[in-house]
């Protein structure tokens, strides 16, 4: 298998690119998972955010090289496994109609879903200091709904993240 490997969505996956490749280019390129958004190419605009060990991270700010060995979650495979075949927060978004042109849409579930991996219940601060992707379309207030409803249900479901996040 090329190097570097990784682990993508449940699968092991190598790449003949470049090891200072960044992430995002692997996975949209490379593996053709283009639900991961190119935006600003910095790292402030959240539109490539991906699980890396289950931590939300730009995936425009990590190399091939660096995530080697990681377990990368992408929108793709986040909720694959759960009921539904979708996590929490990506039926809270419809629920709430979070989503207009939805271009900031994948990297805001993620951001999202690490938030409440760690936290089903957290604060309005604890929200927006995670979610700080940049929405152009102003959806921010029904961003805070879909998060806390998301919350809810996985309150009360109490399902185990590992069957959401593989
Ligand atoms: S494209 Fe990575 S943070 Fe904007
Ligand atoms: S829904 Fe359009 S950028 Fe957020």
């Amino acid at each position: 298998m090329p190097n570097p490997a990784l682990t993508i969505n449940g699968q092991p996956m190598g790449f003949a690119m470049a090891p200072e490749t960044p992430l995002l280019w692997a996975l949209r390129d490379g593996a053709n998972l283009t639900g991961t958004k190119y935006g600003c190419g910095v790292g402030d605009c959240g539109a490539c955010m991906v699980l890396i060990d289950g931590a939300a991270q730009p995936s425009c700010q990590i190399t091939l090289a660096e995530a080697e060995g990681r377990v990368v979650t992408t929108i793709e495979g986040l909720g694959a496994e759960g009921p539904g075949g979708s996590h929490p927060m990506q039926r809270a978004m419809l629920a709430e109609q979070a989503v207009q042109c939805g271009f900031c849409t994948p990297g805001i579930i993620i951001a999202a879903a690490g938030l409440l991996a760690r936290d089903a219940d957290p604060t309005d601060a604890e929200i927006g200091a995670a979610l700080t992707n940049l929405c152009r379309c102003g959806t921010y207030p029904r961003l805070i709904r879909a998060v806390r409803r998301a919350g809810t249900e996985m309150r009360r479901t109490a399902a185990p993240v590992e069957s959401m996040i593989r």
